[in-house]
């Protein structure tokens, strides 16, 4: 499995700039994390570009469905002002900007691919032509679509993809090996202790969502959980070590 470190900034360091933005991207690498998760969903056009919800309402200046919007009516909003005026002006990412932006960084990113009303087919497959063959950013990809997950193991097998859950299944294993997963990401509210030693114990890896107390952090850690998902890099970063 690729390399990953113990703490990577969820959608950026969202809980100080607006998520899915590149400022969240630059200010997660000022607060010493150098690596960010981050959406990825379609626009009417087919492109790639990075935006958590289905709708452009929470987190733009815009109203509706992403997936209805063309890729320049996209850029066209804003996607900062939401969160503070200091970051009005912040833009819907491309899934290409931001790649060149992490790999001019020296970051890495968890892409998270997410067909929240678009053709997960199609998005899988947009996805795996811009990455290419790029070699310049470490990437893991993950997803909650099992069949996305599936897909990606054919499309980039040179990447690894991780199988994104909000519970676990009681037939996790067998649903992990016949999709050809690399890590399993939780969230962190199904682990105890004895699920993570059950999860461990096969070796696979295991990685958690949304961490955001230190002391949870550190008991995760303690359960052999491999990477810890948080809003708030610069808490975790002083507050757990890498082991
Ligand atoms: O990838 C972990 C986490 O981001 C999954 O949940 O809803 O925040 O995309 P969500
Ligand atoms: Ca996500």
């Amino acid at each position: 499995m690729i390399r990953i470190p113990h703490i990577i900034a969820h959608r950026g360091a969202s809980i100080e700039a607006p998520e899915n933005t590149i400022a969240a991207f630059r200010i997660a690498q000022v607060r010493g994390v150098n690596w960010i998760e981050c959406d990825v969903t379609l626009s009417a056009d087919e492109q790639c570009v990075l935006i958590h919800d289905d709708t452009l309402d929470r987190t733009t200046n815009g109203t509706g469905p992403v997936h209805h919007q063309d890729l320049a009516s996209l850029r066209a909003l804003d996607a900062g002002a939401w969160f503070s005026d200091i970051y009005k002006g912040e833009r819907i990412p491309t899934l290409s900007e931001t790649l060149d932006t992490l790999a001019a960084l020296d970051m890495g990113v968890n892409l998270e691919i997410k067909p929240s009303g678009c053709d997960a087919m199609v998005l899988a497959r947009r996805v795996a032509a811009e990455i290419g063959n790029r070699r310049d950013v470490p990437i893991l990809l993950s997803s909650f679509d099992a069949d996305v997950v599936a897909v990606m193991a054919e499309l980039c097998p040179s990447l690894d993809c991780g199988w994104l859950v909000e519970e676990i299944p009681g037939d996790w294993k067998s649903r992990y090996e016949t999709l050809k997963a690399a890590a399993l990401h939780v969230d962190q509210k199904q682990l105890t202790a004895e699920k993570c030693a059950e999860i461990t114990g096969e070796k696979v890896p295991l990685i958690c969502y949304t961490v955001n107390d230190p002391d949870r952090a550190r008991l995760l850690r303690s359960w052999g959980v491999r990477a810890i998902i948080t809003d708030n890099p610069a808490l975790m970063t002083t507050a757990i070590p890498p082991i």
